[in-house]
């Protein structure tokens, strides 16, 4: 399950790893996606792009963001929250990529959700030493829905806790092509991104890309 040098998955694509009884990673699933996703990225990107948000306690955080779909996750001085217009440009976010969708409901589907229809799709962008510190996904209307998050380019270390802030994390190296999905009895983990080395990935170079889906409202 560990990755070598060059951050390069030693799983088997396809191959699934447990997190929770409602919680797994499935190792390499975006795989034959990746060309599509990253050309769909491309045009969610031009009329919404990357920016560093605001925290509600002042602080900019180290990913970059952007969203797609009739929602989309925003941080700033006055908090957390979905919104239906990206701030920067006034505009609606760009539609989510039927790519995108597809591979959600795919992924959800072989964790056991059934039916998954995400309607917000939280992009982020980390570079070398960006991370994520830990948080549960909280502000979606209700949890009966499940999170697919998808990570592209560098290999990341995936903290993955308990339903308390105080409960050990667990590092889950997650690499290029990996899906993790989690839901009902996990869908309130604490989890977050150790910040990332500089481990150039082939296609992506210095950067890591990761594409949480949800359904939001
Ligand atoms: C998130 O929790 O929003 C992102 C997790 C990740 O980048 O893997
Ligand atoms: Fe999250």
């Amino acid at each position: 399950m560990t990755g070598d040098l060059f951050g390069e998955p030693l799983a088997t694509p396809g191959q699934r790893e447990a997190l929770g009884a409602q919680a797994c990673v499935l190792r390499g699933f975006a795989g034959a996606d990746v060309p599509a996703l990253l050309q769909a990225l491309e045009r969610v990107l031009q009329p919404a792009p990357w920016r560093h948000m605001t925290t509600p306690g002042g602080f900019t955080m180290s990913a970059a963001q952007t969203n797609c779909g009739p929602l989309g996750w925003v941080s700033d001085r006055r908090g957390y929250r979905y919104a239906a217009w990206d701030p920067l440009s006034g505009q609606p976010w760009p539609a989510i990529p039927p790519a995108f969708e597809r591979l959600a409901r795919d992924a959800a589907a072989a964790a056991g959700f059934q039916g998954f229809e995400p309607d917000a799709c939280l992009v982020n962008r980390y570079v070398p030493g960006a991370r994520l510190s830990l948080h549960q996904d909280k502000d979606e209307t209700d949890y009966e829905h499940p999170i697919v998050s998808v990570s592209l380019g560098m290999p990341a270390v995936f903290l993955w806790g308990g339903r308390e802030r105080a409960d050990k994390a667990a590092r889950v190296p997650l690499f290029h092509g990996d899906v993790v999905v989690w839901g009902g009895v996990d869908r309130l983990r604490f989890h977050g991104v150790l910040p990332l080395k500089p481990v150039p990935h082939p296609l992506l170079g210095e950067q890591r890309i990761n594409l949480t889906l949800r359904r939001a409202g």
